[in-house]
């Protein structure tokens, strides 16, 4: 099971304080938990027994299982919370499946006609997920991908798509009138929490992984987040640290991390937290770090910069690949490494930047036990459940993102919509 510590060698938040903090906000942990009034149509994430049924998952499975025996290319067009989850989860384990190309993110014609190009002579499935089928990019992706899947496949094409949108939408006519497949994207989820449901699980199931194992790993986490009360609920613990950084300047956390294959996993969380908490002039702006690339340039600023920056570290504790170091007949001054493990290597330059990170700026370090579907699940819903504890304490509403309405008015009128 994932485990959270927090260290920080200026003692920014005194014991008591924080003791404090916990006791006179309990009843935020309490409404997060049992009162669904307060945003009722934004919590179906929360209970994963409603649209991550076994049922729902079989259905799910045997899909991908078509998509996965016919297809060598998928690709999958979503943009925001329409594809960050899957994306986090298929690029983080490489899993054995088609190979899966994003569209529907991007309005750039030259990645546009890159992915074209790259799909020639592919046996191609498309995934086209839409929350409220308005946005820009999507409907771009999903009209530029139809018509080149009805060139290449005629009246197969059908076949050959899966759509993914709201029952009763726009997405649902057009789907039952070209027979497309057709999954729902709940009602009650928002994109950014949309990880388990249809939504991240059919894309991650036909990228060969397992997502009995995704859910399983949410429903165990839920089940000691729903259980475990007070400053003893790493969620709560979490969030009130972070919203108790923010009111002594703290403005900024980021997410750093010792393995890459965290990369779109990082970036699924910036969204999740940006787009959650970042309005009424309030928030913690989410920047990420791939380490050890990035401490040579925002490592820097980190550790010595304006202090506005608290860190989140993901840590791995099961080694899941090696490479040893031989010697070498050259004297390149790197004899000290020789027969060591690059994962070892690895780890002591984390430890060696958790030691020198704590002692400048408050740290938190979030351990799973394996980089595999169970911790993405246990991930996924402990920084929902904690996103939507820190919104409650920062006030706002974490389930809107009316800036993002706003831009989208002016680029509309912009575009003669
Ligand atoms: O989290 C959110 O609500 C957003 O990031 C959406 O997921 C994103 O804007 C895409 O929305 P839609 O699927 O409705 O096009």
């Amino acid at each position: 099971m994932l485990t959270i510590t927090y260290r920080d060698g200026q003692n920014r938040i005194g014991t008591e304080e924080l003791k404090d903090y916990l006791q006179e906000h309990k009843t935020v942990l309490d409404q997060v938990k049992n009162d669904r009034r307060a945003y009722r149509d934004a919590l179906g994430w929360m209970d994963p027994e409603e649209w991550a049924s076994e049922q729902q998952l079989a259905c799910l499975e045997e899909k991908a299982e078509e998509v996965r025996k016919n297809a060598d290319a998928f690709v999958l067009i979503g943009v925001g919370g329409s594809n960050n989850a899957a994306r986090a989860v298929i690029k983080g384990l490489n899993g054995k499946g088609p190979r899966v190309y994003y569209a529907g993110n991007t309005i750039s014609p030259y990645q546009v006609n890159e992915l074209l190009k790259e799909l020639e002579g592919k046996s191609v499935y498309i995934n086209i997920i839409a929350k409220n089928f308005e946005t820009l990019e999507p409907g771009i992706g999903f009209r530029v991908l139809r018509k080149w899947l009805a060139g290449n496949y005629g009246i197969e094409a059908a076949k050959r798509m899966i759509a993914t949108g709201t029952p009763g939408s726009h997405l649902e006519k057009i789907s039952r009138e070209n027979g497309y497949t057709f999954l729902t994207f709940p009602e009650t989820i928002g994109g950014r929490y949309s990880a388990i449901c249809d939504v991240g699980l059919f894309p991650m199931a036909v990228a060969g992984a397992d997502i009995r194992k995704i859910v399983q790993g949410v429903k165990d986490m839920r089940k000691m987040l729903y259980e475990t009360e007070g400053a003893k609920n790493p969620a709560y613990y979490y969030a009130a640290i972070r919203n108790l950084l923010n009111q002594k300047g703290m403005m900024a956390e980021m997410l750093s991390f010792f393995e890459p294959r965290y990369r779109y996993f990082a970036k699924w969380w910036i969204q999740l937290f940006a787009e959650s908490e970042g309005k009424d002039g309030k928030g913690i702006y989410p920047i990420s770090a791939q380490c050890s690339e990035d401490l040579h340039s925002v490592g820097q600023f980190v550790q010595d910069g304006t202090p506005m920056i608290f860190e989140t570290f993901l840590d791995i504790k099961k080694q899941d690949a090696s490479y040893i170091l031989e010697k070498d007949l050259t004297d390149d001054r790197f004899d000290y490494l020789n027969g060591m493990d690059l994962w070892e290597i690895n780890k002591k330059a984390f430890e060696a930047t958790y030691k020198a990170h704590t002692q400048s700026l408050p740290c938190f370090r979030i351990q799973v036990e394996e980089l595999d579907e169970y911790s993405f699940g246990e991930l996924f819903y402990f920084f929902e459940f904690a996103c939507y504890i820190s919104g409650m304490l920062l006030g706002i509403n974490p389930f809107d993102q009316p800036g993002v309405e706003a831009y989208k008015r002016y680029m509309f009128e912009a575009l003669g919509k």
